[in-house]
């Protein structure tokens, strides 16, 4: 049996688009990180095997720069409908923008910039905030430290939490990522039939079904489609 839908349940899935406007690059749009790096020598555990110093260097500017960018008006709206909703942010991004804009429900399911662990089988994990991890610096296990993120080829994070929250909701707020990514793009499928379903990027590789596509900027898309979520929720039902 299918989980009930709650009525006044909303889930984001968000990617890397909802902070293009807080000057964090995306991966996969012109000038986004893919173009310039490669993904194998840095998001991957063959890459850390091979050059750790080039995987903490490139992860160590984005923990920089995501320390330094400040949440914009998507993070913002996103977080104001919370004075009338149960709102779940289901993230890709491992920077803490939605949080920092005062959303309370954060599920990152790529790991945080903000964490650094160990690589044993049980590793510590440590917050670190906007600081550097450096060669030699190493968790109480003895082994080196590296950034808590999801590379490519390692396990995505609160699968079956996120997909249950997607199921469970009556509105669902695709932003700012490509749905390239698997298994996090899967969580589209989840939504229910009667849910109302928006999609916000300028492209996707193919808009899911029965998702209304907004293509534009999520800083002027998210806050009027939050301004009317907000109103909807003060009209009686009926
Ligand atoms: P992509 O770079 O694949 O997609 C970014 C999306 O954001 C595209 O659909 C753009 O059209 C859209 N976009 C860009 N700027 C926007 C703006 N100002 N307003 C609205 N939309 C905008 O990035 P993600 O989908 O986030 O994973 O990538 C998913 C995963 O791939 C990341 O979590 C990362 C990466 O490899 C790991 O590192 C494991």
């Amino acid at each position: 049996m299918k989980p009930e839908v709650q009525p006044n349940k909303i889930v984001v899935l968000s990617g890397s688009g909802v902070s293009a406007e807080s000057g964090l690059p995306t991966f996969r749009d012109s000038g986004g990180l893919w173009r310039t790096f490669s993904w194998q020598e840095v998001a991957s555990p063959e890459g850390w095997k091979l050059r750790p110093e080039s995987v903490l260097a490139f992860y160590n500017e984005r923990r920089l720069l995501a320390w330094q960018a400040r949440p914009n008006a998507a993070h913002t709206a996103i977080a104001s409908l919370e004075a009338a909703y149960e709102v779940v942010v289901i993230t890709q991004n491992v920077d803490e923008l939605h949080e920092r804009a005062g959303s309370s429900k954060v599920i990152h399911v790529h790991g945080e910039l903000a964490y650094a662990r160990g690589t044993s089988e049980t590793p510590k994990r440590y917050r670190i905030d906007g600081n550097p991890i450096s060669m030699g610096q190493l968790c109480e296990d003895g082994t080196q430290l590296r950034p808590d993120i999801v590379w490519f080829g390692e396990e995505m994070r609160f699968f079956e939490e996120a997909r249950m929250h997607v199921a469970t909701a009556a509105r669902v707020l695709v932003v700012g990522t490509s749905l390239s990514v698997y298994p996090a793009a899967s969580l589209v499928k989840a939504a229910r039939g009667r849910a109302k379903k928006v999609l916000v990027a300028f492209e996707v590789n193919k808009p899911p079904y029965g998702f209304t596509f907004m293509r534009g900027k999520a800083t002027e898309i998210v806050p009027a489609l939050a301004t009317t979520w907000l109103k909807e929720a003060a009209q009686p039902a009926g």
